[in-house]
């Protein structure tokens, strides 16, 4: 290749390169599109691959938009939430589930569903559209400056949003505490009792009981959150503003918690859930933190987050870490 035409081929690939990142939201709007229309279920309830004409005339779709199904598809395809299969005894193609839309089936008990619908949801995307003039300010998050308050404070004058929110921390709870409880059971090993601090309804800590017989856990969270759930012999609920106190415990579980707050908040809920830590077995758990999945402080606690705190939303996200976090 001259230098002429390495010019130019770079030329495009940097033109590439910027339109893949300024038409990206077109991936997750299809996806979320194609989460609304049901496609996953309807493709799943048909038992075979599905062609295109079984799949629009099954959609609740105006017939005048039917030809965009294709192109709907196409890209799903190509991003692996679907798959193409030739269909038994004939050369028709029909659409089959990956693993990916197979995790977005209404019935899945892991289904990722309710998450992508509500990190999808204007509320959260809207703040988005106002991260220059949020950089230029002095509001503490983009979410509070679009909607005036902070995001856990629209749950509580919302409790439409603060349910359909915390449906979708417990879907991701469901799938990670499985992981957790399967891959890492010795982690549990020694601890008696367990502080889910902002624990949300609780889906990891009655997984924790359920798995762990012997174990009692805690799970703190805000009043609006946890005030009228109902707890058990072994899990307690605990409505409690978690900069202020964090009850005792052997060890502390942070799922999805630190990544919404600025570097001094994080420092301030770790003192206290550090202070919160109780008895031999909490300093033995950190000594031992081989087994642990993110184990952090000296000799504080055990900081069980699967991917959670490190990745997911809170990442791509600018300080506090994200756009609905509190300030
Ligand atoms: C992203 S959710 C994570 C929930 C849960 N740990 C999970 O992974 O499913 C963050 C949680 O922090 C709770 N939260 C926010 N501020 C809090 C505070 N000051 N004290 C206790 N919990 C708080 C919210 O109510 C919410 O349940």
């Amino acid at each position: 290749m001259g230098s002429e035409e390495r010019a130019s081929h770079e030329l495009l690939q940097a033109q590439a390169h910027i339109w893949n990142h300024i038409f990206s939201f077109i991936n997750s709007m299809s996806l979320k599109c194609a989460v609304q229309l049901d496609i996953p279920d309807v493709i799943q309830k048909h038992g075979q691959p599905m062609t295109l004409s079984e799949l629009v005339s099954t959609l609740p779709i105006s017939p005048k938009k039917a030809h965009f199904i294709q192109r709907l598809m196409r890209i799903l395809v190509h991003f692996g939430f679907f798959a193409r299969e030739s269909l038994s005894g004939g050369g028709e193609q029909g659409y089959s589930l990956t693993d990916a839309s197979a995790l977005l089936l209404k019935d899945n008990p892991m289904s990722a569903r309710p998450f992508l619908l509500a990190m999808l949801n204007p509320i959260l995307t809207d703040p988005w559209q106002s991260l220059t003039t949020w950089f230029q300010n002095d509001n503490p998050t983009p979410f509070h400056m679009v909607h005036g308050m902070t995001f856990w404070d629209y749950g509580k004058q919302d409790p439409t949003l603060a349910h359909f929110f915390n449906d979708a921390m417990a879907s991701d709870a469901r799938l990670i505490s499985s992981l957790m409880i399967d891959d890492y059971k010795g982690v549990f090993q020694g601890v008696d009792s367990l502080v889910d601090v902002a624990g949300g309804t609780g889906t990891v800590g009655k997984s924790v009981v359920e798995a762990f017989p012997h174990m009692k856990c805690t799970v703190l969270d805000l009043p609006h959150i946890v005030a009228d759930l109902k707890g058990s012999k072994s899990l307690e609920y605990v409505a409690e503003d978690m900069f202020e106190a964090v009850p005792a415990g052997d060890a502390i579980f942070l799922k999805w918690t630190l990544h919404d707050w600025t570097d001094e908040e994080c420092v301030r809920i770790l003192e206290r859930s550090a202070n919160a830590l109780s008895g031999e077995d909490a300093g033995s758990l950190t000594r031992d933190n081989s087994q642990s999945i993110e184990p952090y402080g000296e000799s504080s606690s055990l900081g069980v987050s699967a991917h959670t705190q490190a990745s997911g939303y809170g990442q791509h996200s600018l300080p506090p870490t994200n756009s609905w976090g509190q300030s």
